[in-house]
């Protein structure tokens, strides 16, 4: 039987991945039909889907040549404590992973992707799509302000994605009672909604064995039921402020302190000790850096780009470590 889409009249090839295509324009008895088409046209390997602020995209280089060649990712674990928009994960594309970060809001929307939540998602953003456009900066400031319930996981992560993409920066800064309070990122033009990597990332998700959580680093995997013996841990804190102007850490409301990158040092030490191999990230903090130094871990001081700074020219290469032991 020869299948068509409804919406562009194809029969199959080049249905429902171009602009504008929407799945539910196309008949039920077709849509498996139509979901298939999407998975084999799914080449496109799923890439982070937020811009988060200390992402590692720009890192990626350096952190792969750190990953140990007998780290398998088709088989070993792979743990992520301080997840963000998960640059290294979706880069390595572990089939084993546990998954964590202290932002709720972060790890519900990690969680609607992984569950079947992402229909309700997805309706959401198309809405977005179509009505942002039209009254950006009200359309940014009433969805900052709207306070969803609790169990609304597809709306409620489909609202964080939204101001990740038209706030300003990719930043994620919430006041001392939790509510977010980024700036709109005046671009009337943003794409709030690219469907094709969300759904890439849904599928990938789906279709491996990860544990999402949300706790402190600390707790993540002393509750877990895994043996860390030949896992790679990726640890990448918020980083210590390197100057006075640069105080960004304050993606949860309790915030990243001091004693907290000295518990993440203890931490790094007693995961070496189960058999891991650890990589971590941290800015050029000498006397943080020994700390490390002092527990036989290699420190290498790499440069990277980083792009929170709002004037161009002050988002200049800025050293920072790579930290591995194990
Ligand atoms: C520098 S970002 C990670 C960026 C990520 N590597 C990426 O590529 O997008 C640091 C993350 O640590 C999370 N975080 C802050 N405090 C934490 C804690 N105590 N335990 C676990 N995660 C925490 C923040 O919510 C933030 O998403």
């Amino acid at each position: 039987m020869k299948l068509r889409c409804d919406y562009c009249f194809e029969d199959g090839r080049g249905c429902g991945l171009e602009k504008g295509h929407r799945l539910h324009h196309i008949p039920t008895d077709e849509v498996s039909h139509i979901e298939a088409h999407l998975k084999s046209k799914m080449v496109v390997k799923p890439r982070p889907f937020l811009k988060w602020v200390g992402g590692k995209t720009l890192l990626l280089p350096e952190l792969l040549k750190r990953v140990p060649k007998s780290w398998n990712p088709n088989t070993d674990l792979y743990c992520e404590l301080f997840l963000g928009a998960g640059a290294l994960f979706w880069e390595l594309q572990p089939k084993r992973a546990v998954l964590n970060d202290a932002n709720n809001e972060l790890y519900i929307t990690w969680l609607a992707l992984e569950h079947c939540f992402e229909n309700d998602m997805y309706a959401a953003l198309r809405w977005l799509q179509h009505n942002y456009p039209k009254k950006p900066e009200a359309c940014y400031y009433h969805w900052r302000s709207l306070r969803l319930p609790e169990h609304a996981i597809g709306a409620r992560a489909a609202r964080t994605i939204f101001l990740n993409k038209a706030g300003f920066n990719g930043l994620y800064r919430v006041n001392k009672s939790g509510q977010f309070n980024v700036p709109w990122g005046q671009n009337p033009n943003t794409n709030v909604f690219d469907e094709e990597n969300l759904r890439a990332c849904a599928v990938f998700l789906q279709s491996i064995d990860v544990r999402l959580r949300d706790s402190d680093f600390a707790d993540c995997l002393v509750t877990e039921d895994v043996n860390l013996r030949g896992a790679l841990i990726y640890l990448d804190p918020p980083y210590i402020p390197v100057s006075k102007t640069s105080n960004f850490t304050s993606y949860t409301t309790e915030g990243f302190t001091y004693v907290d990158q000295l518990r993440l040092v203890q931490y790094a030490v007693w995961l070496r000790d189960q058999g891991a191999h650890v990589i971590l990230s941290n800015a050029a903090d000498e006397v943080l850096i020994e700390s490390y130094r002092r527990c036989r871990f290699t420190c290498d001081l790499v440069s990277a780009r980083r792009s929170i700074n709002s004037k161009a020219s002050k988002r200049g290469p800025i050293g920072e470590y790579i930290i591995t032991g194990g």
